[in-house]
């Protein structure tokens, strides 16, 4: 089998003088990725590798770079599915930790469950040795710049269509050499979101979702709209 591997770094509004910085970090992540899919690494090992080399660029809003919600404080949301078995993890409203998806991935390898969110997950993080990072480590000096500029915006809301920032929810699909599909996505969510805000990206078949019987998708943009068509599966259904 011919093995497959396509990434995303975000579908919000990227202001023209960004598109060379995030071309080069979703190609980043396919080059890097890309050769281990064709010696055989599995879909859901590829799916988590390619998100953890988005997660620490500070372009895409995911891991390093993620947005600030309006506390001004940082929760992340992650999820991964095997196409194989239908397995899936999720994290919701994560802090400091640079890579949210290798504890959807745990989530799904370790445990009975789909998705913890908040103190829960953060306790799991630790209990599975995930290193815990300063919230400084994940910050911009543009998101910082761009909450500064915003905060006091008396009910501010999702600006559709949306502003040059947040810069982009990340994800990858693969198909590997075994023929089984996997995706995976991760997400800092939307500016400004109320603190406690869960989006599209952690919620199986919205954000994410992998079938071997129909297919594959990671979902970017709004989640709110995205959760109400259950984008992700429909797409693979289409
Ligand atoms: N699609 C990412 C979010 O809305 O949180």
């Amino acid at each position: 089998m011919q093995p497959r591997l396509i990434v995303h770094g975000g579908a919000w509004s990227i202001p023209d003088e960004r598109d060379d910085t995030h071309i080069k970090g979703v190609s980043r992540a396919i080059s890097e990725v890309y050769p281990l899919l064709k010696k055989g690494l599995s879909a859901v090992d590829a799916v988590e590798k390619a998100v953890c080399v988005m997660e620490e660029d500070p372009i895409f809003d995911a891991g390093r770079g993620s947005v600030l919600n309006i506390d001004g404080e940082i929760e992340m949301d992650a999820s991964i599915m095997d196409g194989k078995n239908l397995a899936f993890g999720a994290v919701a409203a994560l802090q400091n930790i640079l890579h949210p998806i290798k504890v959807a991935k745990l989530v799904m390898t370790e445990t009975e469950h789909c998705l913890l969110v908040g103190t829960g997950a953060q306790k799991f993080a630790q209990a599975h040795f995930i290193p815990e990072v300063a919230p400084e480590e994940l910050l911009t000096e543009s998101e910082l710049e761009f909450y500064r500029k915003v905060k006091e915006e008396k009910n501010y809301t999702t600006k559709i269509p949306f502003e040059p920032f947040p810069e982009g929810t990340v994800g990858a699909v693969a198909l590997d050499i075994e023929g089984n599909l996997a995706a995976a996505t991760s997400t800092g969510g939307t500016s400004r979101k109320i603190a406690g805000r869960v989006g599209d990206t952690p919620i199986l078949g919205a954000g994410t979702f992998a079938d071997n019987e129909s297919g594959a998708a990671s979902a970017t943009g709004w989640g709110e709209a995205i959760m109400k068509s259950f984008l992700s599966k429909t797409a693979c259904e289409c």
